[in-house]
């Protein structure tokens, strides 16, 4: 929403509208970057959640990683707040790991200096590798409470390096992106045939597939209203242990290595 890298204000009443028909609908969980559409999507999400009591909502924004120097960090998150109209944020997360000639411990310190500010309530990061997210944990006095990563039916990466199970084990919530691979999962025949069973959507059962997994949440972006309302249809409901593995294994074309954003394994090994 609000365009992809550059601002893009030609859907932002759509988008508005979008944003405010999931708020009363339940949704609480908003989740946005200084880098989308170049600050834009936040400044979305303060227009659609006017006059809204901030306590009933959960905010959510990172920082780039070319923007995790010790100033540069608080100043991104400064920014990040003003154009949210608001003056804390539930879960800050790196959106990278910081980019090299930036030292983790000074990006960390940063990020505690938020939370002792109270502009931040809990900090996490995002891609990280066990390794990268161990090291990062390490730099600062704060837990880092989530690791939002790509996810879905068909991309298995965090299953296969081990990091989701890293997670479940050490109670950290694993927030799964691209949970609907944009929109093109459902060409598996094995996803129509277990929304038939279920008298559900493909949508439906690749969200619950998800959320199923003890630490998994997800946050599924959609514009259009009918899909928000597919969307929630997920909840409720759960698919059988059985089918959940046949899922598992059998969904075709599962990717081990995300498509979109690399976890940078070379980089992780290096002392
Ligand atoms: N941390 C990271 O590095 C990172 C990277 C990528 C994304 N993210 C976050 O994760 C969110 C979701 O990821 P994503 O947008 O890449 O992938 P996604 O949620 O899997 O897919 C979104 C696309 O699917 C469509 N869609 C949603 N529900 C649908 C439905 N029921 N039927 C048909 N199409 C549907 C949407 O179109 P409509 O709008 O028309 O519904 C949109 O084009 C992003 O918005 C972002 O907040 C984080």
């Amino acid at each position: 929403m609000g365009g992809r890298w550059e601002t893009d204000t030609s859907q932002d009443d759509k988008e508005i509208r979008a944003i405010r028909y999931a708020l009363e609908n339940g949704i609480t969980h908003l989740d946005t970057a200084e880098s989308y559409g170049d600050g834009h999507a936040e400044e979305l999400i303060a227009t659609a959640t006017q006059g809204i009591d901030r306590s009933r909502l959960f905010i959510v924004s990172k920082v780039s990683g070319n923007h995790q120097k010790y100033d540069d960090l608080l100043r991104s998150c400064e920014a990040s707040l003003k154009r949210l109209k608001t003056d804390y944020l539930d879960l800050y997360l790196l959106h990278r790991f910081p980019d090299t000639g930036t030292n983790i411990h000074d990006t960390m310190r940063a990020m505690d200096r938020l939370v002792e500010e109270g502009m931040v309530r809990h900090i996490g990061v995002c891609n990280m590798t066990v390794n990268r997210y161990t090291e990062a944990q390490k730099h600062t006095a704060n837990t880092l409470v989530c690791n939002q990563l790509h996810f879905s039916l068909d991309c298995r990466e965090i299953t296969d390096k081990g990091i989701l199970q890293y997670c479940q084990e050490n109670d950290i919530f694993v927030t799964a992106w691209g949970p609907l691979s944009k929109g093109v999962l459902k060409k598996a025949k094995i996803l129509h045939d277990m929304a038939q069973k279920y008298g559900k959507t493909a949508y439906q059962v690749a969200l619950n597939w998800l959320i199923m997994q003890p630490y998994v949440i997800t946050i599924p972006k959609t514009s259009t209203p009918e899909h928000l309302d597919e969307n929630l249809g997920a909840l409720g409901w759960e698919l059988s242990q059985d089918d959940w593995q046949k899922l598992a294994e059998e969904f075709p074309n599962q990717r081990l290595i995300s498509d979109r954003v690399s976890l940078d394994y070379e980089a992780d090994i290096k002392p």
